[in-house]
């Protein structure tokens, strides 16, 4: 059941804001930094949950971490430099990527260990990652099984692996990448384009990673057991988080909005580009990079109208958790937008597409659903009065 409520309507604005750190890059650096050699420092590190998750499932695995202030300092072993008792439960939360990027740490893991996360994680499928690890020859408990609980049991033989990931999962391209460090010898990936955080991360600690970046997909080679130093990371600000006060601040009258360092790694704005062909007008300033990441501040500004889309598929992987508010704006354009190639989106936390379409349905708009598309007929005037929509 989807319960909508308006309480109050937010006025116009002129502000300035910083958003909480990147989510993705917040869970790599705990995880890259619990397989480095000495004491990491990590800034800037949001509090949520899902990082929460991932600070507790990593001290359960024996890494010390202190949060203090804006620094988290984290004390890594080395690769596999895990230490625990037999018969631990890691519980990853509501957090799909720690559990499956943990997975690929645990490739080497002398005992068994048990995964569980909340109700909607238990929820999602696994078989994406259990399948190229279980051929670098870990196993998994119980067998065949697809969803958590699960239990992994790593081995001493593990061999690379030659690997196709044709969803457009970052997950589980990073999730191999992570157990190919762990693995002697080198494992190949043709990866659909994805967002690339692990890549750059790995680049930026100077592992031995290859990419060769083909048009619609990445050729990308790693070389394992090549153990690494400590680091300093300042995770920068999540542009997911951001696409709210942006689309925002576009659906408001007269307003405008600067949101100061920003990741806008390409491989994360796609919903720029897509808004941006609606007719927004988002501009990125003061432009820097960042262990190898491109950060700045996006500046956004109140309009008028915008145009309909027919969302061109190669954008879905890089606006995956930004559909939702691209649908609010295209519920304001004055035409029928159509995103086709969407079905991932019901296997996220909760099924995106679906509740979508139902949230949008109780707001007034006129919505086909599809299998795995969405047509949103958009009205220029529509206007959302403050009440209870049940
Ligand atoms: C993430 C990848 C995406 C995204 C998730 C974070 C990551 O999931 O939806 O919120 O940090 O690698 P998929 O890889 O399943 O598309």
């Amino acid at each position: 059941m989807v319960r909508l409520v308006i309480k109050k309507k937010i006025g116009d604005f002129t502000k300035t804001i910083k958003v909480d750190g990147d989510k993705s890059l917040s869970i790599r650096s705990l995880l890259l930094g619990s397989q480095s050699f000495g004491k990491s420092i990590i800034y800037n590190l949001p509090k949520s949950g899902d990082i929460l998750s991932t600070v507790n499932g990593l001290k359960k695995l024996g890494v010390k971490i202190i949060l203090k202030n804006n620094q988290c300092l984290i004390y890594g072993a080395g690769l596999n430099g895990f230490s625990y008792k037999k018969g631990i439960t890691i519980d990853a939360g509501n957090s799909g990527t720690f559990a499956r990027l943990l997975l690929g740490l645990l490739i080497k893991s002398p005992y068994e260990i048990k995964i569980i996360g909340d109700k909607s994680l238990s929820k999602r499928d696994f078989l994406r990652v259990i399948l190229p690890l279980e051929k670098f020859g870990a196993k998994f408990k119980p067998y065949a099984k697809n969803k958590l609980p699960l239990k992994i049991l790593g081995s001493e033989f593990l061999k690379p692996i030659n690997y196709l990931e044709n969803r457009g999962s970052a997950q589980c391209k990073s999730a191999v990448i992570f157990a190919a460090l762990n693995t002697p010898g080198r494992t190949f990936i043709k990866a659909k384009k994805s967002r690339n955080h692990t890549e750059l991360f790995l680049k930026h600690l100077n592992l031995p990673i290859k990419i060769i970046k083909k048009k619609s997909y990445d050729l990308i080679e790693v070389v394992g057991e090549k153990q690494f130093k400590s680091f300093k990371y300042e995770i920068p600000g999540d542009i997911s988080s951001s696409a709210f006060y942006i689309i925002l601040t576009l659906l408001l009258k007269k307003s405008k909005l600067k949101i100061e360092n920003v990741n806008i790694n390409p491989s994360r704005t796609g919903f720029v580009e897509i808004i941006n062909k609606m007719g927004a007008n988002i501009k990125f300033i003061n432009k820097k990079t960042l262990y190898g990441e491109p950060i700045a501040d996006i500046c956004v500004k109140s309009q008028s109208s915008f145009k309909p889309i027919n969302c061109p598929i190669k954008l879905n992987s890089n606006a995956i958790d930004e559909f939702l508010v691209i649908f609010l704006l295209a519920s304001r354009a004055s035409g029928i937008s159509v995103f086709k190639n969407l079905g991932e989106l019901n296997n996220k936390e909760s099924p995106r597409l679906k509740l979508a379409s139902r949230i949008l349905r109780k707001m007034g708009v006129k919505v086909k659903l599809g299998i795995d598309s969405i047509k949103i007929y958009g009205n220029p005037n529509l206007d959302i009065k403050k009440k209870n929509y049940n």
